[in-house]
């Protein structure tokens, strides 16, 4: 795993051709990891990603007394859990340990949790966690800066969020799952994870439909079995090096990545001349010199333009020809790359939630940091395009959700090192 100090040294200039295994998914593992301790038997999630956010679910894991062992398949024994307070400390190195909320109060009806840290792209709270949680009966209070929960007066009910958060959607599934009678919760997120993680649990024997609509229906079950399950790719990493080969010019083929994730991209850049091809499971892209700038990339939720490819889009049409317009409607931060680019070269205007985007026939390369993860991921593309040389500092944000990141992007052929 990285250190701190870890950068990457780029020198722009290559295509890229070849072909890559598409990682599990980031934002389907960590629920799933979450939600294994709702299971007192022992689980087996497979093929793990080697990425930080996973090593740091692991470590908070643990710290509850969970056995885990991993080498690429996962085997997860939480029998013995006998601690319900999340560990501060580790608490603040991942916004996704509060996806242990749900399932500590499903299991044990108490939970002691902090104030989640993660990615720096906006306020990020929790209170549609929280708010959720009420709603089927949790008592919260708030002591020392940790929140403490009380679940034992929980009831099955309906919860209607104000926003369809993928977090509490997947929060509130995981809490309600052994209540007696019927959950219903509704304008929930629609997210391939949120299906993903629906699958997961029903192969525990948990009874939850409608995942990927605007409803979810859970009918509480009194216990679960032990299961096997392969979480979906990551949806973001495949659209990741097909934006990383728009930008470089190529042809890569994506296997083992489900194209239907992944349309709204498609449809951007198949519109600005990409060549997109679908065979089964696997995606190849073709991208040949500059290609036209995307009129508008409106980020939304699923299945909208993705705020996670966002940043690696603005790369893209920091050298495309034509101006862009880019609004980013789910997180109120997320911009702190654009800064960078512009370092590079980039004609970028920002004006609150909205970037406006003037495609320049060349970016410079520049040492330039990586702000959060995917705004670290946008500054490897418009690297691998710039003249001369790059250097990404921070790359630990990278390291969060992509595995093996540079020597994937070598063995396509980038001239990208960590130092
Ligand atoms: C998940 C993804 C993240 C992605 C995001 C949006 C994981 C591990 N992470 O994050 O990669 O960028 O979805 O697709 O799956 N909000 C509130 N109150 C809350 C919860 C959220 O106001 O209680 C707001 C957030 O500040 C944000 C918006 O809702 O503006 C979307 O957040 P949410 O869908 O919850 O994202 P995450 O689950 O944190």
């Amino acid at each position: 795993m990285s250190t701190f100090n870890d950068k990457f040294l780029i020198v722009g200039g290559n295509e890229l051709y070849g072909e890559v295994d598409v990682q599990t998914s980031k934002n389907a593992v960590l629920p799933i990891l979450a939600g294994s301790i709702l299971c007192d038997k022992p689980i087996v999630i497979k093929d793990v990603p080697n990425i930080l956010d996973v090593h740091n679910m692991f470590a908070i894991l643990r710290d509850l007394g969970v056995k885990l062992e991993c080498d690429k398949d996962c085997v997860i024994d939480a029998s013995d859990i006998t601690n319900f307070t999340l560990n501060q400390d580790l608490c603040k190195t991942l916004r996704s340990s509060i996806f242990l909320l749900g399932p500590l109060l499903a299991r044990f009806k108490r939970a002691v949790i902090s104030f989640p840290g993660g990615c720096d792209i906006g306020n990020r709270p929790i209170d549609l966690h929280l708010n959720g949680l009420q709603k089927l009966g949790v008592k919260i209070t708030n002591r020392h800066s940790q929140i403490c929960c009380d679940g034992r007066g929980m009831k099955s009910g309906i919860v209607q969020l104000d926003f369809p958060s993928v977090g509490a959607t997947e929060n509130l599934m995981m809490s309600a799952m052994f209540l007696k009678g019927t959950t219903k919760l509704i304008n929930v997120a629609k997210e391939p994870e949120v299906v993903d993680l629906q699958n997961f649990l029903n192969s525990m024997g948990a009874s939850i439909s409608g995942a990927g609509t605007a409803e979810i229906t859970i009918n509480g079950v009194n216990n679960l079995h032990s299961t096997q399950y392969a979480p979906i790719d990551d949806r973001i990493v495949a659209g990741t090096l097909m934006i990383a080969t728009a930008i470089t010019g190529g042809k890569i083929k994506l296997k083992h990545t489900n194209f239907k994730n992944n349309q709204s991209l498609i449809a951007k850049l198949s519109s600005v001349g990409c060549q997109i091809d679908i065979k089964r499971d696997n995606i190849y892209i073709t991208s040949k010199g500059r290609l036209n700038s995307v009129d508008l990339i409106d980020t939304q939720v699923y299945p909208g333009f993705p705020t996670d490819m966002q940043a690696q889009m603005m790369s893209l049409q920091a050298v495309s020809n034509g101006v862009s317009i880019i609004c980013e409607n789910v997180f109120e931060n997320r911009y702190k790359h654009a800064k960078e680019l512009i370092k590079m070269g980039a004609d970028i205007i920002l004006r609150d939630r909205v970037a406006v985007v003037k495609g320049v026939a060349e970016l410079n390369g520049a040492p330039v940091d990586a702000t959060d993860l995917r705004a670290g991921a946008g500054l490897v593309l418009a690297g691998l395009k710039a003249n001369g040389y790059t250097t990404i500092n921070n790359v630990y944000h990278i390291d969060r959700g992509y595995e093996n990141f540079e020597n994937i992007l070598k063995d396509l052929g980038a001239d990208i090192k960590r130092v």
